[in-house]
């Protein structure tokens, strides 16, 4: 029914005013109102980045909300807390638990010193194999980068374009993190972070938070003429260390989320106009796209030096920047999916609109791939 966003990027807000801000944003987009008080269940997705309210967090969404007395839940699914507090969301709206329920997702991580962030940071991998031994995120998908690039030569230079492309969406989103653009050229100069990734191929650390209202189907002309809904859910979850898996180079809980959602929707692949996916680093989208089905293993490299996931493509990838971009407050990730396509779909995406999309994908990963939460969404 409702949609709501702040700026991301390193913003002097706190979390409550961060929050305020993005539900504020939601019950302003209801064209004829929503109440509240109305609002029976709330859902915070966050990581408690740097500890700032590491316990009973989501309290505080329903008293920003003015929705004091909701029943409140905190999802955290590391970076895919946003698609999994969707889902419990969407589920709440099922199970008749509610008839308008509140799901927000919000991280502040930039008022943290770089030590406490590269911990924070940590704490979503495996931590007895991986954080204790020093791999960092940039450095679990840096290994997966080098092994794909090995198999697939020209995997380098589909990294560069999809920064480089997510880059250009992002400079036509007013509430990216990056409004820059950046070519192919700067993204393979610039310096290693996690080789082969450099600086380009990896997300910010930003602040931000992004809030949905959602309503059943059987209610929703209350509320708006131009509802959005939501078409099917899928999630999965993986073994938490990387060198557990059979294989680096494909996200087993992407896939199985992805058939779960395209099968709960009854819809096929070729239906989906766009895709928001989970590109916390450039390699991530390539995974994504073939995880969920859209391409070949490999075949990511193709698709994407065509240009067919440009915005003016044949299947547009991250319209709004995507993490690489628009910036990656974890427990915000999600939920900011769902907003631009919210916006897409109503027509109402400005610069960077589709022309015509009628359905999308939303694909949210925690961790290096332990977690995945997909949903297809239509507009009707
Ligand atoms: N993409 C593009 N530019 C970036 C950037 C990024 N990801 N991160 C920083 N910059 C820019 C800054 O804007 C700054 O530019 P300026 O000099 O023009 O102001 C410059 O690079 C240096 O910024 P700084 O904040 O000092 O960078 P850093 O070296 O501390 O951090 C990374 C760079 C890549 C290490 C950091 O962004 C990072 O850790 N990203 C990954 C976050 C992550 O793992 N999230 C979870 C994913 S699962």
């Amino acid at each position: 029914m409702g949609a709501g966003h702040t700026r991301f990027g390193a913003l002097p807000d706190g979390p409550r005013t961060l929050l305020r801000t993005a539900v504020d944003g939601a019950f302003s987009s209801v064209e004829k109102g929503a109440e509240r008080s109305a609002v029976g269940e709330a859902f915070l997705a966050t990581l408690g980045f740097g500890g700032w309210q590491i316990g009973n967090a989501a309290a505080l969404l329903a008293e920003e909300a003015g929705s004091a007395g909701a029943a409140t839940t905190r999802v955290e699914n590391a970076c895919a807390s946003g698609g999994f507090a969707l889902r419990a969301g969407v589920r709440a709206v099922e199970r008749g638990d509610a008839e308008l329920v509140l799901v927000a997702g919000l991280e502040k991580m930039t008022d943290v010193t770089s030590a406490r962030r590269r911990y924070w940071l940590g704490v979503s991998g495996d931590t007895e194999w991986e954080r204790l031994a020093g791999l960092t995120f940039a450095g679990v998908y840096g290994l997966i980068a080098s092994e794909y690039v090995h198999r697939h030569p020209d995997g380098r230079e589909a990294l560069a374009e999809v920064a480089s492309k997510n880059h250009e969406n992002g400079s036509r989103n007013p509430n990216a993190h990056f409004q820059k653009r950046v070519s192919r050229d700067e993204v393979l100069r610039a310096p290693r972070v996690a080789d082969p990734l450099g600086l380009y191929d990896c997300c910010p650390v930003s602040d931000g938070a992004a809030a949905l209202l959602i309503a059943p189907a059987d209610q929703a002309r209350r509320y708006t003429d131009t509802p959005i809904f939501v078409e099917g859910l899928g999630a999965a979850s993986d073994r938490l260390a990387v060198q557990e898996r059979p294989e680096l180079t494909r996200f087993d809980a992407s896939r199985r989320a992805g058939d779960r959602a395209f099968q709960d929707a009854g819809l096929d692949r070729s239906r989906v106009n766009f895709l928001e996916v989970h590109d916390c680093f450039t390699i991530a989208e390539l995974l994504a796209l073939e995880d969920l089905g859209f391409a070949e293993p490999g075949g990511a490299v193709d698709l994407t030096l065509s240009g067919a996931t440009r915005l003016t493509g044949r299947l547009p990838v991250n319209p709004d920047g995507g993490l690489k971009s628009k910036g990656h407050p974890i427990g915000a990730t999600g939920v900011s999916q769902v907003y631009e396509i919210f916006l897409q779909l109503r027509a109402a995406a400005g610069a960077r609109q589709i022309p015509g999309a009628e359905v999308a994908l939303a694909h949210n990963v925690g961790g290096a791939g332990a977690t995945a939460a997909v949903s297809i969404f239509s507009r009707g």
